[in-house]
């Protein structure tokens, strides 16, 4: 039995970790806190909800009381970390949110850790879910591992780096039992359309332009969720701790490529001329600080703990472009409302 509190689970990453230990683990009680941030979406979650075993709570990390209720009332025993601001264009135009959602709000919920747990810290865990972009840009060759140094360049990336930071010194200090992961970029179903691929699939889709940033010559690394859920929950089980592990895909893409292959699925699925979709293509002014390339080596979380990624890219995207096609009705109600202000100041294409 434990009583474990995942934080952020109405967000992209957060309700597939949510859904796979409310199902997997009965024996688990779950309660989801979550802002309800323009992130946060609670149709996520529908599937889960008559489950007797979670509980969802709509409310903000840094809210101290709130916190220190909750670990009370539930005798929290196991935190799982993901509520944050994750965009690194919002982050931009708004680096003081990210601050204080992702430093500030980790900082809240580390402190009443260490408050419910220090004099008894055994059978404890304080699990944060952290990203690859704290390690920086690299360049043609190299890929990031647990000793890469941390070089954030971007406000996002700043404060999930600062994050990490204070979940090791609560570690080092107070001895609260943690463990942090640093994934690569995730993609699937219930990611929101401002992120490259749900984006591109939402365009293409409604024959609206496709922004891509300076050349398209950026690289990342792209791991399915329902992996990255899975990795946490082996971390969560058998992860060592005081330990770092790096999670990736080992599947790196270089941005225009990945488009490209996007364009043909679409132009398959929705029965468009061959070379339909890659007309779309517009390419425009590049990401201020743009990363040139994310790429993980997650060699250690493979050989210590036996996770490897199950799907192939190929087979990923096209479940994830099936999910957004057969799902229009999320995608609308995402799409209307404030979306359309984002997007027009954000992209100011037609
Ligand atoms: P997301 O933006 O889709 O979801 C974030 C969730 O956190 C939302 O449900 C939102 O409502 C909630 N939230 C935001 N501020 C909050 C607050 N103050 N209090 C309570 N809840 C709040 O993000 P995601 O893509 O699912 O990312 C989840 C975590 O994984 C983040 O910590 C992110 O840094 C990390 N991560 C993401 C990726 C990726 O590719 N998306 C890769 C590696 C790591
Ligand atoms: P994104 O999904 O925002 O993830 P991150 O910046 O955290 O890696 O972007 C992935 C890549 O796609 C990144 O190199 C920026 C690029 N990109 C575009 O070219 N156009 C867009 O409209 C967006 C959102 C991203």
């Amino acid at each position: 039995m434990k009583n474990i509190l995942i934080t952020g689970g109405a967000g992209f990453i957060g309700c597939h970790v949510v859904k796979l230990f409310v199902k997997n683990h009965p024996d688990y009680k779950i309660i989801n806190l979550d802002k309800l941030t323009y992130a946060g979406n609670l149709e996520n979650l529908k599937e889960i909800e008559g489950y007797s075993n979670y509980e969802f709570i709509k409310g903000d990390i840094c809210d101290i009381d709130l916190v220190k209720d909750i670990f009370e009332k539930y005798s929290i025993d196991s935190v799982i970390h993901l509520a944050a601001e994750s965009h690194v264009d919002r982050s931009i135009t708004n680096p003081f949110e990210f601050a204080q959602t992702n430093i500030i709000g980790t900082l809240t919920l580390l402190n009443q850790a260490k408050i419910s747990w220090q004099d008894n810290p055994k059978d404890k865990l304080f699990y944060h879910i952290s990203t690859d972009e704290v390690y920086g840009s690299l360049g043609d060759s190299g890929l990031f591992t647990e000793t890469t140094h941390y070089d954030p360049k971007s406000p996002y990336s700043a404060a999930k780096a600062s994050s990490d930071h204070f979940v090791r010194a609560y570690h080092n200090t107070f001895n609260i039992p943690v463990v942090i992961t640093n994934c690569s970029n995730n993609y699937g179903p219930n990611q929101f359309p401002e992120k490259l691929i749900p984006l591109f699939i939402n365009n293409i889709q409604q024959k609206k332009p496709l922004p891509v940033y300076g050349k398209g010559e950026n690289i990342r690394d792209w791991l399915y969720v329902e992996d990255h859920a899975k990795a946490i929950d082996v971390v969560f089980h058998k992860g060592k701790v005081g330990e770092t592990y790096n999670i990736g895909g080992f599947n790196e893409w270089k941005n225009i490529d990945l488009i490209k292959v996007i364009c043909k699925v679409m132009d398959k699925k929705l029965c468009r001329e061959k070379g339909e979709s890659e007309k779309l293509i517009t390419y425009v002014k590049d990401r201020a600080g743009h990363d040139m390339r994310y790429a993980i080596d997650a060699t250690k979380i493979s050989k210590e703990l036996g996770w490897k990624p199950s799907l192939q890219f190929e087979e990923g995207i096209e479940k994830t472009i099936d999910w957004y096609l057969e799902n229009t009705e999320w995608l609308k109600n995402i799409i209307s409302g404030d979306y359309q202000e984002y997007y027009n100041k954000q992209y100011n294409l037609r």
